[in-house]
């Protein structure tokens, strides 16, 4: 199928670092036929030859020793720039005549990646209408930040759609395209044993944690102004709770699915004023130790930085939450998230209750945890009989079940961004956000962020190193 990708921002840093190293890698796998065609984008001149060698040492930096000459040879040939001024009429020409667009192939691909700041989408877009650049057969693809707030994501939506219809627009969260989030629904909707167990009645509460140990650094100046309730929360801890908590959907349609997710979201119970304070946690981390070495406090962070920055984002979130309908009724969900914490990793770990006839007197009861990095797990923790022990003494054990088939042929995990790219040209848009459900997690999170300002709630402080101040 003959395929062009046409990134713009195309030798910016996300291109360079993240979308040229995963077309890299299907071009090595061989998913990306011969005749597909990457042009690069951007306003700045650069011959063909200073393009390739900058493409070329970024890969072999990104890549490392999946690198190989026989994959350049075959990358190079697909891919080239061009320069194209966006308010310049005669550069959209040639992109015009370069995309052959009147060429109507049965089964062509145009895919449009905006890896640009949002405020560059509007002319982008205006400019693709303009000059028929949108044929039925044409996609974009977009990512966050998809607006800071339900007013700027509208916005972007709107002008979305200006060029596109929603069918071909694909909106990046780049944790649908993790291997361990794919699998909650397999695991929730293929197992018996899971399904008759996943509701209010069997758990006592589930908690989301998404841990990193990096500050600030070069995002300082969006990190703060966004803080981390919208920078992590509004999209990545949201995909994880929609996954964990949605019903059945009637099939795996891509609709069907973002039909199901937009229902919890709706179902989320609103934290305002009212109950900001007891449901919520924002904090900013002070120095301390991250993986033996001793890092500055936000606050030096910012200001070494030399950035124009307020200092008020924070750097750290907790948030105890309630789905209010049938299935999740008065079970708390626990979100939390932060920069600086004690470990890189994220999982959702689901506490059973214990069972009716406590003839044992535990107070310890099954957990199921479903570790999303660094490592892809799900474990079962279980009550036995202590070895050789008395009748009444118990052991708790973990015991893990490999996500990885014993039988796969995989040399590496794909990226996120590799296998969201592949969705996108077979296009599948399973895995990717529709309008409604952006617009619904923005005003819930603007909803927590009215109850911030108007109650004036406090930044808490953790020591960079630790998990953060508990909520209860
Ligand atoms: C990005 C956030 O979307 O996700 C970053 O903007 C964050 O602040 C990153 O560090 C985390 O992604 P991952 O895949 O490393 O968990």
């Amino acid at each position: 199928m003959a395929l062009d990708i046409v990134i713009f921002g195309g030798i910016g840093d996300l291109s360079l670092r993240k979308l040229l190293p995963s077309l890299f890698y299907l071009c090595k796998d061989g998913n990306l036929e011969p005749q597909s065609h990457i042009l690069c984008v951007s306003r700045k001149e650069k011959t063909c030859e200073e393009f390739l060698d900058l493409v070329n040492g970024k890969l072999k930096e990104y890549v490392k020793e999946d690198y190989d000459e026989n994959t350049w040879q075959k990358f190079c040939n697909i891919i080239s720039y061009k320069k194209v001024d966006l308010t310049i009429q005669e550069d959209w020409h040639g992109l015009r005549d370069h995309l052959n667009i009147s060429d109507q192939e049965e089964n062509r691909n145009i895919i449009y990646y905006l890896s640009v700041t949002p405020s560059l989408f509007t002319p982008i877009c205006q400019q693709i209408k303009l000059n028929d650049l949108n044929p039925e057969y044409s996609r974009v693809v977009v990512e966050k930040p998809l607006g800071e707030d339900l007013n700027s994501a509208e916005e972007i939506n709107e002008v979305l759609a200006l060029s596109f219809k929603e069918k071909q627009i694909y909106r990046i969260d780049h944790y649908l395209g993790k291997e361990a989030v794919q699998n909650i629904l397999h695991l929730r909707f293929s197992n018996h044993l899971m399904e008759t167990v996943w509701s209010k009645d069997h758990i006592e509460r589930i908690d989301i944690t998404v841990a990193e140990t990096v500050g600030v650094e070069s995002r300082a100046a969006f990190l703060d102004r966004v803080g981390t309730l919208r920078d992590m929360v509004q999209n990545h801890l949201m995909q994880l709770l929609t996954y964990i908590t949605m019903e059945a959907p009637a099939s795996l349609d891509a609709d069907d699915i973002r039909d199901e997710k937009l229902k919890v979201i709706n179902a989320l119970r609103p934290i305002d004023e009212k109950n900001v304070g007891k449901r919520t946690i924002k904090a900013q981390y002070v120095s301390g130790e991250v993986n033996g070495r001793i890092v500055p406090s936000y606050l030096e962070e910012l200001e070494q930085s030399e950035l124009e920055t307020t200092g008020n984002g924070e750097t750290f979130v907790a948030l105890r939450l309630n789905v209010d309908n049938a299935r999740w009724d008065g079970v708390p969900f626990y979100l939390r998230t932060g920069k600086r914490m004690t470990r890189r990793y994220a999982e959702i770990r689901m506490k059973f209750k214990p069972p009716s006839s406590n003839i044992y007197q535990m107070n310890d009861s099954n957990e199921l945890i479903i570790e999303i990095q660094p490592d892809l797990t799900v474990s079962i923790h279980m009550l036995m009989k202590q070895l050789m022990g008395e009748v009444s003494q118990l052991n708790a054990h973990r015991n893990q079940m490999d996500l990885n088939t014993s039988d796969t042929n995989l040399a590496r995990m794909p990226e996120a961004y590799e296998r969201l790219i592949l969705e996108v040209i077979k296009g599948n848009q399973t895995y990717f956000v529709r309008d409604d459900e952006i617009l619904a997690s923005w005003k819930w999170i603007d909803g927590i962020r009215l109850g911030w300002d108007t109650t004036g709630q406090a930044m808490q402080n953790y020591v960079a190193g630790s998990m953060g101040p508990e909520l209860e």
